[in-house]
């Protein structure tokens, strides 16, 4: 029996036993309502996100087992269902299952919207209500290495018992790595959070490991390329990488041109005063204390932190590593005023791991289950780490407060000091002391080396 017939039948086999099973999404806060009765949903894995303007569109991607499916339609609308939009479907790698994907726009983006998936005449899916985008102070969620165990799933309704805007996943998604019903459980399980609360997504080196990304960029919508790309949230500038996660496909060098680019372009933004910060998201940490994992491949952390450092990024947000950590503002392993906040979030599931010690630029660090709350509220950002377990790794149903900061905008003249010209390859090189084919083979070796090392330790 596979995986999944498992999970059907009632099995789920990465859940404590503690936790109840992992089937319905229709009782939860903020969920949806149960379909009509009679009617046999056959959409499943339900994902909002945006792949425009994160006021006034919406991306609503699900799934359908097999390859024939009937048209897929979205029916929605703000107190009845006025307009319906056709899905583009295609098939998600390396298995008979389809994506469906449709763009909502054309509606009052200041109030709730509405929707349901439809197939054919009788199968119609619960229906979800996504809250609007406020336009000043929103607040947004961050994790990474999610998974499917039980904590996955306390992170996931710690979440929603929040009530955040929307959720930031820093890679390391489902753990497939290679065995694609696996993706269509961990959708099936996102689906309670990620129907009604969008999620936008990094890659991760585990997302490599699915035909070089190819399960990721097939069953996620998300801006630009879906890899990398960036959006503007009111007064932040969201600048989101792969930090290398799929160097097999030789793209990694454009992508840090792309990201020279952006990150000067936002930097600019930023002095006229149109945003606050920006905030960078990449899977890999550039520091961590995790034992065994320093120097994470340093001619790309290099190369990472010149351009990082060079524009002015004031948030960096992270998984990887399986645990909390925080750093104070920082530069190249030390703390440095005027520096960027990295916030590694790897305790979304899948495991916990060890310190090796605590480095000078480490402001907290936690061996815990949990994620980060951001609340954005004019020049000043204030987030609170929750945890979802107990100090001994058990699971609880209460969070709790693991470490809490506030990070203040930057003054108009370090806004102008980070305006600089953009820098052409080998300008950016150079100024890096990077050599090319060093940095693209040392990214291979990480990511090819973490990969054997141990996903998880079992706490349960
Ligand atoms: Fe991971
Ligand atoms: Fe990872």
């Amino acid at each position: 029996m596979k995986r999944r017939d498992l999970l059907k039948a009632g099995a789920p086999l990465l859940l404590a036993p503690w936790l109840p099973g992992c089937g319905s999404s229709s009782s939860y806060a903020n969920g949806g309502q149960t379909p009509p009765g009679g009617s046999r949903n056959i959409a499943r894995g339900l994902h909002a996100s945006w792949t425009g303007d994160p006021h006034g569109s919406r991306a609503i991607t699900w799934f359908t087992d097999g390859l024939n499916a009937p048209e897929g339609v979205v029916e929605f609308g703000q107190g009845h269902f006025s307009q319906t939009v056709r899905a583009v479907a295609s098939q998600a790698y390396d298995i008979d299952v389809l994506t469906h994907r449709a763009e909502l726009g054309g509606y009052d983006p200041g109030k709730p919207l509405q929707y349901r998936v439809r197939h054919g005449g009788d199968s119609l899916s619960a229906t979800y209500t996504l809250k609007p985008m406020p336009r000043g102070a929103f607040r947004f969620a961050h994790f990474g290495d999610h998974g499917l165990s039980g904590f996955s799933r306390l992170v996931r309704e710690g979440i929603l018992s929040r009530g955040v805007d929307f959720v930031l996943i820093a890679g390391d998604l489902s753990y497939a790595n290679g065995d694609q019903p696996v993706w269509d459980d961990w959708f099936n399980q996102l689906e309670h959070l990620s129907a009604s609360v969008p999620v936008l997504c990094a890659a991760g080196n585990h997302e490599e490991k699915d035909g070089n990304g190819s399960a990721y960029k097939t069953r996620l919508s998300q801006p630009g390329n879906g890899r990398y790309y960036s959006y503007v949230l009111n007064n932040v500038q969201f600048v989101i990488s792969t930090g290398g996660a799929f160097v097999a496909d030789g793209t990694l060098l454009a992508e840090l041109l792309w990201l020279e680019t952006t990150l000067a372009q936002a930097s600019l933004r930023r002095a006229r005063g149109e945003i606050d910060f920006i905030a960078f998201v990449q899977h890999f940490t550039l520091w961590t204390d995790e034992e065994g994992r320093s120097p994470n491949n340093p001619t790309l952390v290099l190369l990472e932190e010149n351009i990082l450092l060079r524009y002015g990024v004031d948030l960096l947000l992270v998984g990887h590593d399986h645990e909390y950590q925080r750093s104070h503002a920082m530069a190249f392993g030390q703390p440095r005023e005027g520096g960027y906040v990295q916030v590694c979030g790897g305790g979304g599931g899948v495991g916990i791991r060890s310190f090796s010690g605590q480095s000078a630029w480490s402001a907290a660090q936690h061996l815990r289950y949990s994620f980060i709350e951001y609340a954005v509220e004019g020049r000043s950002i204030k987030a609170q780490a929750w945890a979802v377990d107990t100090p001994e790794l058990q699971p609880s149903r209460e969070l709790t407060l693991i470490d809490e900061f506030e990070l203040t905008a930057r003054s108009p003249q370090a806004r102008n000091d980070s305006v600089k010209p953009i820098r052409d390859a080998g300008s950016l090189l150079a100024q890096s002391g990077a050599n090319w084919r060093y940095v693209e083979a040392h990214t291979r070796l990480r990511n090819a080396q973490h990969l054997k090392q141990a996903v998880w330790h079992e706490h349960a």
